[in-house]
């Protein structure tokens, strides 16, 4: 779970200095500040390219080819809502509608007060248990509608 809303200068140093400022470590070193943060800001990105000497367009390529990268502040809870065929044919989409219908948010927005992200994803492997919603990697099956708000409601 993120920590703060970004990184500081201190902390990116100390996370490239672990990897002794090895530009062959990129991967690892936004994997890193992504895992804390939740995205890569800006000028993290810009410290990083200085500090393994590195230019800035290789750092934004990396940083934009995975999808597991986010250059844009995402919430505090990941929500990922499964649309694959057996979730979609049990409701998925109108789980989909209601979590976006309570947070006021579309897929792969953020509520403003930085506490949601909503994204979608094809298939988790548990599909006898669909509609699969799962919030920082916790799965609910079965999901509905109606259970939407009490799931939502139970994190801070
Ligand atoms: S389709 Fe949702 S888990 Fe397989």
């Amino acid at each position: 779970m993120p920590t703060a809303n970004k990184p500081t200068k201190g902390k990116v140093n100390s996370i490239l200095d672990s990897y002794g400022r090895d530009p062959g470590m990129l991967v690892a070193i936004l994997q890193d500040i992504q895992a804390d943060y939740n995205y890569l800001p800006k000028e993290s990105l810009n410290q990083i390219s200085e500090g393994l000497d590195i230019p800035m367009t290789q750092v934004y390529s990396v940083a934009t080819f995975f999808k597991a990268f986010s250059l844009k502040p995402r919430g505090r809870h990941i929500i990922n809502v499964c649309l694959g065929t057996a979730c979609h044919v049990r409701g998925a989409g109108r789980v989909l509608e209601e979590i976006g219908r309570q947070l006021d948010i579309k897929p792969r927005e953020t509520t403003k007060d930085l506490k949601f992200t909503m994204e979608t994803v094809n298939c988790v492997g548990a599909c006898a248990l669909g509609p699969i919603v799962i919030i920082d990697g916790k799965y609910s099956g079965q999901m509905k509608t109606d259970r939407v708000k009490n799931l939502l409601e139970s994190y801070d």
